[in-house]
């Protein structure tokens, strides 16, 4: 399940532009700030290998990356921007929506959740719009490592046991979730082998 090598491929501005090989893939989503870019690089071990995000109201892509010649990793543009304009946050949603209906070869979402503050209305309702819409996904807990001191809203395990009950009006079955931190290393064998294990369905 080791990444050996990851190659940027291209950027897209909609869904028919993406690669068309049937490679499968997964698109990381997520707030800004989130940990999106940490996270790759834990995955792949390499500090060169920068998933930059976009910033909010420039063009806004999806970026493809192939994973040791055989699958993607795509980083989408993320949302919940502090400071973006009303029309960059509509923006997102239609072209973002729009990618995740139509792209046949997207295995999950990892959809990134910070687990170290309270769940936030705008990654729930994210949660509960792909559950809705039977995209799958797999939810992936950021900074677990922010536990100690005990401060209110720094308890990761809180956090997600209420963010987990939030979203279980609209999902029957909980979809699978992983604890991670780029910086323990929590959680990276867990998510190389759960990626490999959907990717051979
Ligand atoms: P944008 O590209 O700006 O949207 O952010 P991003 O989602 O790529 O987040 P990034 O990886 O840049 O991380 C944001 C901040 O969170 C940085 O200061 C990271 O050092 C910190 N961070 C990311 N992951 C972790 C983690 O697992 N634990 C802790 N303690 N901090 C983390
Ligand atoms: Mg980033």
């Amino acid at each position: 399940a080791k990444i050996k090598e990851v190659d940027f491929v291209k950027s897209s501005s909609r869904v028919k532009e993406c690669p068309k090989d049937g490679r499968p893939e997964f698109a990381m989503l997520g707030r800004s700030n989130v940990g999106k870019s940490s996270l790759i690089n834990f995955l792949v071990r390499k500090k060169e290998v920068a998933l930059t995000s976009k910033k909010p109201g420039k063009t806004q892509l999806i970026n493809h990356f192939l994973v040791n010649e055989s699958w993607y990793i795509v980083d989408l543009p993320g949302y919940g921007f502090a400071n973006a304009p009303e029309s960059a946050q509509m923006d997102w949603s239609s072209f973002t929506k729009g990618y995740f209906l139509n792209r046949e070869t997207l295995v999950s979402v990892l959809l990134l959740i910070d687990a170290s503050v309270p769940p936030k209305k705008i990654d729930l309702d994210c949660a509960n719009w792909l559950g809705r819409n039977n995209i799958p996904i797999t939810f992936v807990f950021t900074k677990c490592d922010k536990m100690k001191g005990g401060k209110k809203g720094n308890r990761p395990d809180e956090n997600i046991r209420e963010f987990q009950e939030v979203i279980r009006e609209t999902y029957k079955q909980h979809p699978p979730w992983i604890m991670t931190s780029s910086v323990t290393g929590l959680g990276r064998d867990e998510l190389l082998l759960h990626m490999s294990q959907l990717r051979n369905f």
